[in-house]
């Protein structure tokens, strides 16, 4: 659950939405399936068996497996990595969090339809308000991750990831029987593949990379949590099946209203702040108190899937600082709270005071943004790869991921698997890697 509840985030109501809407619909969505069945999970179950195999964090596990070697770096890579999102990531979980209470105090009916499309570029380039709400999503954060991980983020993720399919399904719904929203339903059902390029394919595996949380330890350091009896194989598809289902879901949740209110589907990052509210607007003038619930709700699914995933990005840091640097859990949750609230708060002052500061042509968030999702996470999927399917002994290997040979389906895979990660995937990671800079 606790995977699941790192997988399913902002990357599958946010990300996933845009990204299908700049690269045409259903055609890109098959395409996803493909990279994440048989690119991601591969990646995904090497980071696994790394976690379990050694037992210890990111830099930790490095030591276990492949002592005194250069493989240091990558250890150091996995637990900078994630730190590095969670300061952009809260604050676009601050957004959520301010939209749950504009939703709450009835903004968007009081708006009107005229007014509700300004409120996201006021909201964003202000300097207080989201800097607020940036320090009080990191706040919810360090709360869950305080409480530690079987009663803080065990507990936190068992509870949310039931009810965020059921909040989903429940938007999903009524999003599709808005009056319009068939258009949106056949883009996401009705493939055009005229409309893939090769840039398509880059984007549909940078996408499942973001969204199974892989190539920065997160898998790594949730692993080393997991008992010997637990079947890996299992645990890797299950998280990738129902990260998959939540994306789609949050597809049918999302692309049907905002073909209902006539927008572009192309829209950008900016597409759940400003489309949905608009939503919210017209149900409003008829019907205020049903389009308050259902904006309460669908801010609230956002917060929650935000949540369940900056606790694993905070989680490897944390468990680091535990493990190598003897601090107590408290102080090691302290400083990578105030680490990266100081770098999420200059993202966040990136769309007001600092929208003139530029990083080779982007603003500051932007800049972290791709830095992360385009170098950071190919770079450190590949090691993964590399790491288990070049260096680590195969036979060690097919131990770790049949639990001593006692998960005998588990053998009947293995060879496909590793093949997977032997080859297929360090070729494909390499090729989107590059692709990036051309
Ligand atoms: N996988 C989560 C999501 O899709 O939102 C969390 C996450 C991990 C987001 C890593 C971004 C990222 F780079």
């Amino acid at each position: 659950m606790a995977m699941a509840g790192s997988a399913i985030g902002l990357g599958n109501i946010w990300r996933f939405p845009y990204i299908v809407g700049e690269n045409g619909g259903a055609a890109f969505i098959l395409v996803y399936v493909f990279c994440c069945l048989f690119l991601s999970v591969p990646i995904f179950l090497a980071e696994s068996v790394i976690g379990r195999r050694s037992g210890a964090n990111c830099r930790g596990a490095m030591e276990k497996l492949a002592p005194g070697s250069g493989w240091k770096w990558f250890g150091y890579l996995s637990v900078f990595t994630p730190m590095l999102i969670l300061s952009y990531y809260s604050v676009i979980g601050g957004w959520s969090l301010n939209y749950l209470w504009k939703g709450m105090t009835l903004s968007f009916v009081r708006s009107g339809t005229e007014a509700v499309g300004e409120l996201f570029g006021g909201f964003i380039s202000s300097t207080w308000a989201p800097l607020l709400f940036h320090t009080l999503f990191l706040l919810m954060t360090l709360l869950v991750i305080l409480g530690g991980v079987r009663s803080g983020i065990e507990k936190f993720s068992k509870l949310c990831i039931p009810l965020l399919f059921v909040l989903i399904v429940a938007i999903a719904i009524y999003s599709v029987s808005l009056p319009g929203a068939k258009t949106g339903i056949n883009y996401l059902i009705r493939p055009d593949f005229s409309k893939l390029t090769a840039r398509s394919c880059i984007d549909a595996l940078g996408q499942s990379f973001y969204s199974l949380s892989l190539g920065m330890g997160i898998i790594i350091t949730y692993s080393s949590y997991i008992s010997k009896k637990e079947n890996l194989f299992a645990a890797g598809l299950g998280t990738a099946v129902s990260d998959l289902m939540f994306a789609i879901l949050a597809g049918f949740a999302i692309m049907p209203a905002v073909f209902a209110a006539g927008i572009a589907p192309g829209a950008g990052p900016g597409l759940i702040f400003e489309t949905l509210p608009f939503i919210f607007a017209k149900m409003g003038v008829t019907m205020p108190w049903l389009s308050s619930i259902v904006a309460i709700l669908f801010f609230l699914t956002v917060l929650f899937a935000a949540l369940t995933s900056s606790v694993s990005l905070m989680e490897v840091g944390v468990a680091y600082l535990v493990e190598e640097k003897k601090m107590k859990r408290p102080l090691a949750a302290l400083t990578v709270f105030a680490a990266t609230w100081a770098v999420g708060a200059v993202c966040s002052l990136s769309f007001g005071p600092l929208s003139g500061v530029k990083i080779f042509g982007n603003d500051i968030f932007s800049a972290v943004d791709l830095f992360c999702s385009n170098v950071l996470l190919t770079v450190g999927g590949f090691l993964c790869v590399v790491f288990v399917g070049w260096k680590m002994k195969k036979e060690d290997v097919r131990d770790e991921f049949t639990n001593g040979g006692t998960k005998r389906l588990n053998g009947k895979w293995f060879p496909f698997v590793y093949f997977l990660t032997r080859y297929a995937a360090p070729i494909a990671v390499g090729i989107i890697f590059i692709a990036n800079f051309l």
